[in-house]
């Protein structure tokens, strides 16, 4: 770019022959232009040539190319790096129309869209479903013929050939150096920053404030959790109530093996904070299915048999991994499995995890039945549930 040109405002010398009315063949465009065309050519002979800035599709054959003549350090033409036209002009001419056609039918699409917004109202879900059916085909179709047609556009008429651009240095001229460098002390000196420390005190105490703001925001997270997160609300005694009846059930209720239910702890089934945490699946097994632990607390790979009643086992519902609700069941290999990444339990094995990314059982409440033979819980859970960073907090 020549040294005087004012960014975005190329010199007149810089327009392209078709512009400036010296190109031969385009009479429209030559008329009244000869003084500026002459023009041009002395302010060429004055210096480099810059960038041509190009307004408007340019005239075809005698200006094929929008960028300027390459001259070489001597004033000669470089040796061109891209050829001008591709090698079968017969097969670009086919793919021309191919790609015009796409961009056409792009152009249709995108006025069907504007005509389907318009005329499709959205007063009911069918017309919703009308709307949104006629607006994402219309636009999908504009996004794919635009895609089609730039790809038989790059690969069929743009040249296939690999250019290397020569890397220069990114330090700036020692020149230039300098100068920032004296810019910058006499901005610093005159603004006076530093020779007044009362200004510059000053102005550092109003900012910190500031600086510290964020950290009073963060109250806005609300109260820390505590070890809200680590209990839940199932204590010895609550009744396990099964969801959508709301009542509790007994253990001969639920005695078909393979079955299971999602049940939340009495009283508490309307709280949604609460569930989020308690809520909890039971699996009635067949005789030997479980496999047993006597220890009274959580053994790996293994069923606690004192949290157990008539071969049913009540497991959190809240998977160990991220803690989306893990309740889908697969009967014929006791697997539960959680939807949200794929992490599957073995429920005849303690809920251990046998694939996903949930890295711990799903912790096992224990159960019993009351007076009355409905199931309860015979304590809380022994762990926490959920997600195994709650646990580490
Ligand atoms: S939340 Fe269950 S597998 Fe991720």
């Amino acid at each position: 770019m020549s040294d005087t040109n004012v960014p975005g405002e190329p010199s007149e010398a810089s327009w392209p022959e078709y512009l400036s009315g010296g190109s031969s063949g385009h009479g429209g465009h030559s008329q009244g232009s000869q003084a500026e065309g002459s023009q041009a050519e002395g302010s060429q002979a004055e210096g480099p040539a810059a960038p041509r800035r190009v307004i408007g599709t340019p005239p075809p054959a005698a200006a094929r190319t929008m960028l300027p003549a390459a001259e070489g350090d001597g004033g000669k033409a470089l040796a061109r790096e891209l050829p001008a036209e591709p090698d079968d002009p017969a097969r670009a001419k086919k793919a021309e129309r191919l790609v015009a056609a796409c961009f056409l039918l792009a152009m249709l699409a995108g006025l069907g869209f504007l005509v389907a917004y318009s005329i499709i109202g959205v007063g009911s879900i069918t017309s919703v479903l009308h709307s949104n059916l006629a607006l994402g085909g219309t636009l999908s179709l504009v996004f794919l013929l635009l895609g089609v047609g730039t790809v038989i556009w790059v690969r069929h008429l743009m040249p296939n050939v690999e250019l290397t651009e020569q890397r220069h240095p990114m330090r700036s001229e020692p020149a230039d150096r300098a100068a920032f460098k004296q810019t910058f002390t006499e901005g610093a000196e005159a603004s006076q920053f530093v020779k007044r420390p009362l200004v510059r005190r000053s102005l550092i105490a109003a900012t910190v404030p500031l600086a510290l703001a964020p950290l009073f925001l963060l109250r806005d997270l609300g109260p820390l959790p505590a070890l809200s997160l680590d209990r839940t609300v199932w204590r010895k005694g609550l009744r396990l109530i099964v969801y959508g009846t709301g009542r509790p059930i007994t253990a001969a209720e639920f005695s078909s093996p393979g079955s299971i239910i999602s049940v939340g702890p009495e009283g508490y089934l309307d709280n949604d904070n609460d569930m989020a945490k308690a809520a909890v699946i039971i699996i009635k097994f067949r005789p030997g299915q479980l496999r047993f632990t006597t220890a009274n607390h959580a053994v790996p790979d293994k069923v606690v048999e004192n949290w157990t009643i008539d071969n049913i086992v009540a497991y959190s519902k809240i998977c160990t991994h991220l803690g989306c609700p893990a309740a889908l069941y697969e009967q014929t290999t006791h697997h539960i499995l959680c939807p949200c990444h794929q992490s599957t339990f073995d429920a005849t094995q303690g809920a251990k995890v046998i694939f996903g990314p949930a890295t711990r059982p799903l912790p096992q409440l224990p159960i019993g039945v009351d007076s009355d033979g409905f199931l309860v819980a015979t304590g809380p859970f022994h762990e926490p549930v959920g997600p195994s960073f709650w646990e580490r907090s």
